[in-house]
Protein backbone atom coordinates (compact mmCIF):
# COMPACT_ATOMS: atom_id res chain seq x y z
CA UNK A 1 0.00 0.00 0.00
CA UNK A 2 1.08 3.31 -1.37
CA UNK A 3 0.45 6.93 0.74
CA UNK A 4 1.42 10.69 -0.11
CA UNK A 5 3.46 10.41 3.07
CA UNK A 6 5.58 7.21 1.68
CA UNK A 7 9.13 7.13 2.11
CA UNK A 8 10.70 6.41 -1.33
CA UNK A 9 14.08 5.99 -2.43
CA UNK A 10 15.71 9.40 -3.83
CA UNK A 11 15.49 9.24 -7.95
CA UNK A 12 18.43 8.49 -9.17
CA UNK A 13 20.35 11.89 -10.68
CA UNK A 14 19.92 12.13 -13.74
CA UNK A 15 23.32 11.87 -15.82
CA UNK A 16 24.33 14.98 -17.63
CA UNK A 17 25.08 14.63 -21.17
CA UNK A 18 28.58 15.09 -22.50
CA UNK A 19 29.19 15.62 -26.19
CA UNK A 20 32.90 15.17 -26.00
CA UNK A 21 35.22 16.32 -28.82
CA UNK A 22 33.04 18.46 -31.53
CA UNK A 23 34.22 20.06 -34.72
CA UNK A 24 31.69 23.10 -35.57
CA UNK A 25 32.23 23.43 -39.21
CA UNK A 26 30.48 26.51 -41.63
CA UNK A 27 30.95 29.67 -43.60
CA UNK A 28 32.61 33.41 -41.78
CA UNK A 29 30.08 34.55 -40.08
CA UNK A 30 27.91 31.16 -39.70
CA UNK A 31 27.45 31.56 -36.30
CA UNK A 32 30.22 28.87 -34.82
CA UNK A 33 31.50 31.27 -32.20
CA UNK A 34 28.02 32.40 -30.93
CA UNK A 35 27.34 28.96 -30.65
CA UNK A 36 30.74 27.43 -29.82
CA UNK A 37 29.96 29.54 -26.53
CA UNK A 38 26.52 28.64 -25.97
CA UNK A 39 27.74 24.90 -26.00
CA UNK A 40 30.65 26.18 -23.39
CA UNK A 41 28.15 27.32 -21.06
CA UNK A 42 25.58 24.57 -21.49
CA UNK A 43 28.28 22.09 -21.30
CA UNK A 44 30.69 23.00 -19.16
CA UNK A 45 33.64 21.99 -21.82
CA UNK A 46 35.84 24.36 -23.28
CA UNK A 47 35.88 26.61 -26.50
CA UNK A 48 39.01 25.99 -28.76
CA UNK A 49 38.75 28.99 -31.74
CA UNK A 50 41.87 28.97 -33.76
CA UNK A 51 40.50 32.39 -35.49
CA UNK A 52 40.62 33.75 -31.10
CA UNK A 53 44.05 31.96 -30.66
CA UNK A 54 45.64 34.10 -33.27
CA UNK A 55 43.68 37.31 -32.41
CA UNK A 56 44.96 37.07 -29.03
CA UNK A 57 48.42 36.43 -30.32
CA UNK A 58 47.93 39.74 -32.84
CA UNK A 59 46.73 41.79 -29.84
CA UNK A 60 50.26 40.61 -27.28
CA UNK A 61 52.44 41.60 -30.32
CA UNK A 62 53.89 38.14 -30.79
CA UNK A 63 55.65 36.54 -34.04
CA UNK A 64 52.97 33.90 -34.31
CA UNK A 65 50.61 37.44 -34.35
CA UNK A 66 52.80 39.53 -36.69
CA UNK A 67 53.10 36.58 -39.21
CA UNK A 68 49.38 35.93 -38.92
CA UNK A 69 47.70 39.70 -39.13
CA UNK A 70 48.63 40.41 -42.86
CA UNK A 71 47.29 37.29 -43.93
CA UNK A 72 44.20 37.41 -41.44
CA UNK A 73 43.43 41.17 -42.82
CA UNK A 74 43.30 40.00 -46.94
CA UNK A 75 40.76 37.14 -45.51
CA UNK A 76 43.44 34.37 -46.39
CA UNK A 77 44.12 31.51 -44.33
CA UNK A 78 47.24 31.14 -41.72
CA UNK A 79 49.63 28.29 -42.50
CA UNK A 80 48.97 24.67 -41.89
CA UNK A 81 51.69 23.84 -39.59
CA UNK A 82 51.44 27.49 -37.46
CA UNK A 83 47.82 26.26 -36.44
CA UNK A 84 48.17 22.79 -35.94
CA UNK A 85 51.16 23.52 -33.72
CA UNK A 86 48.89 25.81 -31.62
CA UNK A 87 45.89 23.37 -32.00
CA UNK A 88 48.67 21.02 -30.51
CA UNK A 89 49.64 23.05 -27.75
CA UNK A 90 45.84 23.36 -26.67
CA UNK A 91 44.64 19.80 -26.75
CA UNK A 92 47.47 19.00 -24.26
CA UNK A 93 45.81 21.22 -21.43
CA UNK A 94 44.29 19.44 -18.92
CA UNK A 95 40.61 20.81 -19.44
CA UNK A 96 39.82 19.40 -22.47
CA UNK A 97 39.61 15.72 -21.02
CA UNK A 98 35.63 16.12 -20.77
CA UNK A 99 35.64 17.09 -24.50
CA UNK A 100 35.87 20.72 -26.00
CA UNK A 101 34.69 22.67 -29.19
CA UNK A 102 36.42 23.09 -31.67
CA UNK A 103 35.30 26.03 -33.57
CA UNK A 104 37.02 27.23 -37.04
CA UNK A 105 39.49 24.21 -37.06
CA UNK A 106 40.39 22.81 -39.43
CA UNK A 107 39.91 24.72 -42.45
CA UNK A 108 41.93 22.25 -44.64
CA UNK A 109 42.73 19.15 -45.62
CA UNK A 110 46.09 19.09 -44.24
CA UNK A 111 44.65 19.96 -40.84
CA UNK A 112 41.95 17.68 -40.95
CA UNK A 113 44.88 15.01 -41.36
CA UNK A 114 47.01 16.19 -38.86
CA UNK A 115 44.15 16.35 -36.06
CA UNK A 116 43.02 13.01 -37.12
CA UNK A 117 46.31 11.44 -36.86
CA UNK A 118 47.25 13.48 -33.65
CA UNK A 119 43.72 12.47 -32.39
CA UNK A 120 44.88 8.43 -33.09
CA UNK A 121 47.81 8.93 -31.23
CA UNK A 122 46.31 10.36 -28.07
CA UNK A 123 44.34 8.79 -25.22
CA UNK A 124 41.14 9.76 -26.28
CA UNK A 125 38.32 7.23 -26.37
CA UNK A 126 35.53 9.12 -27.98
CA UNK A 127 35.83 9.55 -31.64
CA UNK A 128 35.06 13.24 -32.70
CA UNK A 129 31.75 14.55 -34.10
CA UNK A 130 31.01 16.94 -36.81
CA UNK A 131 28.57 19.46 -37.43
CA UNK A 132 28.19 21.98 -40.02
CA UNK A 133 26.10 24.85 -39.66
CA UNK A 134 24.71 26.05 -43.02
CA UNK A 135 23.20 29.45 -44.06
CA UNK A 136 23.29 31.57 -47.11
CA UNK A 137 25.66 33.99 -48.58
CA UNK A 138 24.03 37.29 -48.59
CA UNK A 139 22.96 36.55 -44.80
CA UNK A 140 26.27 35.82 -43.88
CA UNK A 141 27.44 38.92 -45.40
CA UNK A 142 25.10 40.78 -43.06
CA UNK A 143 26.01 38.91 -40.32
CA UNK A 144 29.63 39.70 -40.66
CA UNK A 145 29.68 43.58 -41.36
CA UNK A 146 27.46 44.16 -38.49
CA UNK A 147 29.42 41.96 -36.29
CA UNK A 148 30.87 43.73 -32.92
CA UNK A 149 33.01 42.27 -30.14
CA UNK A 150 33.79 42.81 -26.31
CA UNK A 151 37.37 42.73 -25.87
CA UNK A 152 36.94 41.87 -22.55
CA UNK A 153 34.63 38.56 -22.12
CA UNK A 154 34.42 38.45 -25.46
CA UNK A 155 30.51 38.16 -25.76
CA UNK A 156 29.46 38.32 -29.28
CA UNK A 157 26.73 41.39 -30.89
CA UNK A 158 25.04 42.33 -33.85
CA UNK A 159 23.50 45.86 -34.88
CA UNK A 160 20.80 43.77 -36.66
CA UNK A 161 20.16 41.02 -34.49
CA UNK A 162 21.60 41.42 -31.38
CA UNK A 163 22.77 44.87 -30.45
CA UNK A 164 23.59 45.67 -27.19
CA UNK A 165 21.41 47.72 -24.22
CA UNK A 166 23.72 51.15 -25.52
CA UNK A 167 25.14 51.41 -28.63
CA UNK A 168 28.52 50.66 -28.94
CA UNK A 169 29.14 49.39 -25.84
CA UNK A 170 28.91 45.71 -23.70
CA UNK A 171 26.41 44.97 -21.73
CA UNK A 172 28.77 43.20 -19.05
CA UNK A 173 31.64 45.26 -19.13
CA UNK A 174 30.65 48.55 -20.52
CA UNK A 175 33.94 48.53 -22.86
CA UNK A 176 33.95 49.91 -25.97
CA UNK A 177 32.79 47.01 -28.34
CA UNK A 178 34.88 46.76 -31.73
CA UNK A 179 35.32 45.48 -35.32
CA UNK A 180 37.00 43.33 -36.49
CA UNK A 181 39.68 44.59 -38.91
CA UNK A 182 38.46 41.51 -41.28
CA UNK A 183 34.56 42.06 -41.24
CA UNK A 184 35.13 44.15 -44.48
CA UNK A 185 33.21 43.22 -47.79
CA UNK A 186 36.67 43.08 -49.53
CA UNK A 187 37.97 39.89 -47.38
CA UNK A 188 34.48 38.66 -46.96
CA UNK A 189 35.06 37.70 -50.26
CA UNK A 190 38.47 36.24 -49.80
CA UNK A 191 37.53 34.58 -46.56
CA UNK A 192 34.58 33.13 -48.92
CA UNK A 193 36.83 31.80 -51.61
CA UNK A 194 39.26 30.24 -49.29
CA UNK A 195 36.47 28.75 -47.25
CA UNK A 196 34.96 27.56 -50.72
CA UNK A 197 37.96 25.88 -52.16
CA UNK A 198 40.10 24.92 -48.95
CA UNK A 199 37.09 23.78 -46.28
CA UNK A 200 34.95 22.67 -48.63
CA UNK A 201 36.44 19.43 -48.81
CA UNK A 202 37.25 19.26 -45.22
CA UNK A 203 33.66 18.86 -44.80
CA UNK A 204 33.02 16.04 -47.46
CA UNK A 205 36.21 14.56 -45.64
CA UNK A 206 33.73 14.22 -41.99
CA UNK A 207 30.45 13.76 -43.63
CA UNK A 208 32.47 10.67 -45.08
CA UNK A 209 33.17 9.43 -41.73
CA UNK A 210 29.72 9.57 -41.31
CA UNK A 211 29.59 11.34 -37.68
CA UNK A 212 28.31 14.42 -39.08
CA UNK A 213 25.11 16.21 -39.14
CA UNK A 214 23.92 19.50 -41.17
CA UNK A 215 22.27 22.24 -39.22
CA UNK A 216 20.05 25.29 -40.29
CA UNK A 217 21.66 28.18 -39.17
CA UNK A 218 19.26 30.79 -40.28
CA UNK A 219 16.93 30.09 -36.80
CA UNK A 220 17.27 32.10 -34.14
CA UNK A 221 20.34 31.69 -32.17
CA UNK A 222 18.16 30.09 -29.22
CA UNK A 223 16.74 27.50 -31.79
CA UNK A 224 20.06 26.53 -33.76
CA UNK A 225 21.95 25.96 -30.00
CA UNK A 226 18.65 23.19 -29.93
CA UNK A 227 18.98 22.26 -33.14
CA UNK A 228 22.78 21.26 -32.84
CA UNK A 229 22.27 19.64 -29.43
CA UNK A 230 19.75 17.20 -30.33
CA UNK A 231 22.50 16.43 -33.05
CA UNK A 232 24.73 15.87 -30.80
CA UNK A 233 22.79 13.31 -28.27
CA UNK A 234 21.80 11.51 -31.76
CA UNK A 235 25.40 11.21 -33.22
CA UNK A 236 26.80 9.98 -29.43
CA UNK A 237 23.77 7.87 -29.00
CA UNK A 238 24.65 6.31 -32.75
CA UNK A 239 28.38 5.74 -31.87
CA UNK A 240 27.49 3.79 -28.44
P1 LIG B 1 37.75 32.93 -37.54
O1 LIG B 1 37.82 33.85 -36.41
O2 LIG B 1 37.66 31.47 -37.31
O3 LIG B 1 36.62 33.44 -38.52
P2 LIG B 1 35.54 32.67 -39.44
O4 LIG B 1 35.62 31.20 -39.54
O5 LIG B 1 35.61 33.41 -40.69
O6 LIG B 1 34.28 32.78 -38.66
P3 LIG B 1 33.77 34.00 -37.94
O7 LIG B 1 34.46 34.16 -36.60
O8 LIG B 1 33.86 35.18 -38.87
O9 LIG B 1 32.24 33.69 -37.79
P4 LIG B 1 31.44 32.69 -36.86
O10 LIG B 1 30.97 31.55 -37.67
O11 LIG B 1 32.20 32.39 -35.60
O12 LIG B 1 30.20 33.61 -36.56
P5 LIG B 1 29.75 34.40 -35.23
O13 LIG B 1 29.22 33.43 -34.22
O14 LIG B 1 30.78 35.36 -34.76
O15 LIG B 1 39.04 33.13 -38.49
C1 LIG B 1 39.48 34.41 -38.84
C2 LIG B 1 40.77 34.30 -39.66
O16 LIG B 1 41.78 33.65 -38.86
C3 LIG B 1 40.66 33.43 -40.93
O17 LIG B 1 40.18 34.17 -42.04
C4 LIG B 1 42.12 32.99 -41.10
O18 LIG B 1 42.90 34.02 -41.62
C5 LIG B 1 42.57 32.76 -39.66
N1 LIG B 1 42.30 31.38 -39.21
C6 LIG B 1 41.46 31.00 -38.21
N2 LIG B 1 41.45 29.66 -38.08
C7 LIG B 1 42.29 29.18 -39.03
C8 LIG B 1 42.67 27.89 -39.42
N3 LIG B 1 42.16 26.79 -38.81
N4 LIG B 1 43.54 27.75 -40.45
C9 LIG B 1 44.06 28.82 -41.07
N5 LIG B 1 43.73 30.09 -40.76
C10 LIG B 1 42.84 30.28 -39.75
O19 LIG B 1 28.48 35.19 -35.81
C11 LIG B 1 28.64 36.21 -36.79
C12 LIG B 1 27.59 37.30 -36.53
O20 LIG B 1 26.29 36.76 -36.76
C13 LIG B 1 27.58 37.84 -35.09
O21 LIG B 1 27.36 39.23 -35.11
C14 LIG B 1 26.39 37.12 -34.42
O22 LIG B 1 25.80 37.89 -33.41
C15 LIG B 1 25.46 36.90 -35.61
N6 LIG B 1 24.69 35.66 -35.50
C16 LIG B 1 25.14 34.43 -35.11
N7 LIG B 1 24.14 33.53 -35.14
C17 LIG B 1 23.03 34.20 -35.58
C18 LIG B 1 21.67 33.81 -35.82
N8 LIG B 1 21.27 32.53 -35.62
N9 LIG B 1 20.80 34.74 -36.25
C19 LIG B 1 21.21 36.03 -36.46
N10 LIG B 1 22.49 36.48 -36.23
C20 LIG B 1 23.38 35.56 -35.80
Amino acid sequence: MTSESAVHPPAPAASKFLPGPVLLLGAPGVGKGTQAQRLMADFGIPQISTGDILRDNIARGTELGRAAKGLMDQGQLVPDEMVNDMVKARLEQTDVERGYILDGYPRTLGQAEWLDRFLSLSDEKSPLVAINIQVDEQELLRRITGRRICPVCKTIYNIYSKPPKHSGVCDNEGSPLQHRSDDTENAFIERMKAYNSLTAPVIEHYSKQGRFRDVVGYRPVEEVTAFIESALRELRKAGE
